[in-house]
């Protein structure tokens, strides 16, 4: 959370960063600000709301220098006003500091630094780094030096990107548990905590380790370990295109990435054969097996349970990341923890990876970002090759997630070669098709407090993932539950009108799944039916095209991704931005 560039160049950097810093604005929109250092002087703007309102309010653009540095906020610590927004200038304005994380210490660092006379701006944890920081500087005047000198004395997690008063030449940074990149460009050098904040002005990257600080010139990047020495590390390429990171003609990044899927679909199931082997193999010969992740990835995690559990007999235990260490003492040598992330950042499911590697677990991760923490953590790693999401509801990274779990649990099975990349693509397309009939479901249903989302077997995590994403987007109460459930509890709250979304494909479970919808026409509800096969109790029918029953989550979520987004537009949200939420959940 929270989203920061920082460029040194050899020409103005002031476009360069507010370009940046919009697309990564995902990552936290509470408020920005931007910092630049211009014939000695450091400049600060920065306000409480959008990028493109404090760039409005403040400009931001006519800012002067070839340093700069610019954040964009999900507050955690002290709340979304101007003084709270980064950067953070120490007092003497000699050090100025963004920062993505959480100081936990920050309280009695802070009582340390007024005793020393520094004069405190802000309610937040991030400002006593600037302060901190400061003081390394005064003592040894080496940027690099003191930056690591004033992390050390951190506890929490952090991305920092520190300038320099006096030296406009130089930027540095340094990292635990919240990602830092460099970009390296020609003649000019990135800081940032996503490749997207640069990616149109170079795809050379180098993702710095936990603990090791760095310094960038336009044209140097030197890398030190802890212990202050220098560590050696080339480029890596990134695979992202500066159209990735566009919304071409759609009206928001959600849309795009919903109607990305067809291709993307194919992409994610594009995967070296060996490595998907060597997944297979931990799971098969795992002395116990443990599946982790959050959200909307944690929901694909429940689809790969269950084809493990029914198909390949392995039992799999699916912990919610932020859980996980409840069950630590179940993590033992030999068990293999699958690990679920678009970000490959999240907190919780970083807490629990890291957990697991120290009791001796085997790591196999399934992830979007490539050169992530997930990533490089992990002991075998595959790639959702469905490009950038910037839209903050996962979306194609969802259908990403179950075409690769599938191409897993096949190659359990031992089915090397599966194959169906192309039908489902062409049934994702056809599935799209929906749009027109979602929205006059929008228009019946906008004004509704609550929506319910139904299914059995294989489908059930389909209707917590509907429900959680129309929540998030629309802001509209939602639960998703087994139908099963219904008659535990819930029917209690069925009324005339209730819209009931019942996710029903041609299967095993179909004739339970429609006497369900049965007995909750007989309360009143309006039972919206997602399925292959259209029956008479479905006030309202989606029709999917019929797939192979491991594929149905891929054509069900698209009605259900179209719902949430289409219900947010009417109700005014901005869905790319759904209020308190921001991508890359990087703190617990
Ligand atoms: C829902 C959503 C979140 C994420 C969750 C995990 O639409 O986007 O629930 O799925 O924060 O994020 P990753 O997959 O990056 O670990």
């Amino acid at each position: 959370m929270c989203g920061i560039i920082g460029c040194v160049a050899e020409e103005p950097v002031a476009g360069i960063l507010l370009e940046g810093l919009k697309r990564v604005e995902y990552r936290g929109y509470d408020s920005a600000g931007m910092a630049t250092i211009s014939g000695s002087r450091l400049a600060v703007r920065k306000g409480a709301g959008r990028v493109s309102a404090i760039e409005e309010a403040r400009g931001m653009s006519s800012m002067l220098g070839k340093v700069g540095m610019a954040h964009t906020r999900w507050a955690t610590h002290g709340s979304v006003t101007d003084e709270n927004a980064h950067p953070h200038a120490s007092c003497g304005e000699l050090v100025a500091v963004v920062h993505n994380g959480i100081v936990d210490n920050y309280i009695s660092l802070k009582k340390g630094l007024l005793a020393k006379g520094h004069k405190f701006r802000s309610e937040t944890d991030t400002e006593v780094i600037a302060h901190l920081i400061e003081d390394e500087y005064k003592r040894t005047r080496d940027p690099l030096r003191a930056t690591l000198a004033g992390v050390k004395k951190l506890r929490g997690q952090y991305a920092v990107v520190v300038m320099f008063q006096d030296r406009p030449d130089v930027m540095t940074g340094a990292r635990k548990d919240a990602p830092l990149i460099v970009g390296v460009g020609e003649g000019m050098m990135f800081l940032a905590s996503d490749v997207l904040a640069f990616i149109g002005h170079t795809d050379r990257t180098i993702f710095l380790d936990n603990y090791e600080a760095v310094e960038i010139t336009k044209d140097g990047v030197k890398i030190v370990g802890p212990d202050g020495k220098r560590v050696k590390r080339e480029p890596d390429q990134v695979a992202w295109e500066l159209s990735d990171a566009t919304k071409s003609d759609y009206a928001h990044y959600t849309l795009k990435e919903i109607n990305e899927q067809p291709r993307t679909v194919v992409s994610a199931s594009v995967q070296d054969a060996g490595k998907v082997e060597r997944f297979a193999r931990a799971i098969r010969k795992a002395k116990s097996l443990y599946i982790t992740a959050s959200g909307t990835s944690y929901h694909a995690g429940l689809l790969m349970k269950f084809r493990l559990n029914k198909e390949a007999r392995i039992r799999a235990d699916v912990v919610v990341a932020g859980e996980l260490k409840e069950h630590a003492e179940f993590l033992e040598k030999g068990s293999v923890l699958v690990a679920l992330s678009q970000s490959g950042e999240t907190a919780d499911v970083m807490e629990g990876v890291r957990e697991a590697k120290g009791r001796g677990v085997r790591v196999c991760s399934i992830v979007n970002a490539a050169g992530s923490s997930l990533a490089r953590e992990s002991d075998e790693v595959l790639l959702l090759n469905c490009g950038p999401e910037v839209g903050v509801a996962a979306t194609k990274s969802f259908t990403a997630q179950v075409v690769v779990v599938n191409l897993v649990v096949d190659a359990v099975l031992g089915k090397t070669r599966p194959g169906g990349a192309e039908e489902l693509s062409r049934a994702v397309a056809e599935a799209l098709k929906c749009d027109g009939l979602v929205q006059e479901l929008v228009s019946a249903y906008a004004d509704r407090p609550d929506f319910y989302f139904v299914a059995r077997g294989y489908e059930s995590p389909l209707a917590l993932e509907g429900a959680l994403k129309l929540k998030e987007l629309s802001y509209i109460h939602a639960e998703g539950m087994p139908a099963s459930e219904l008659k535990h509890g819930t029917l209690a709250l069925i009324e005339k009108g209730t819209p009931v979304v019942v996710i029903n494909p041609s299967g095993p479970n179909h004739a339970e799944s429609l006497a369900n919808a049965e007995e909750l026409r007989a309360r009143g509800a309006d039972v919206i039916g997602v399925s292959d096969v259209k029956d008479e109790v479905y006030k309202h029918f989606v029709r999917v095209p019929k797939v192979q029953p491991k594929f149905t989550p891929v054509v069900e979520a698209i009605p259900l991704q179209l719902l949430a987004y289409r219900m947010s537009v009417a109700r005014r949200n901005d869905p790319d931005y759904p209020r308190n939420l921001a991508k890359s959940v990087t703190v617990k």
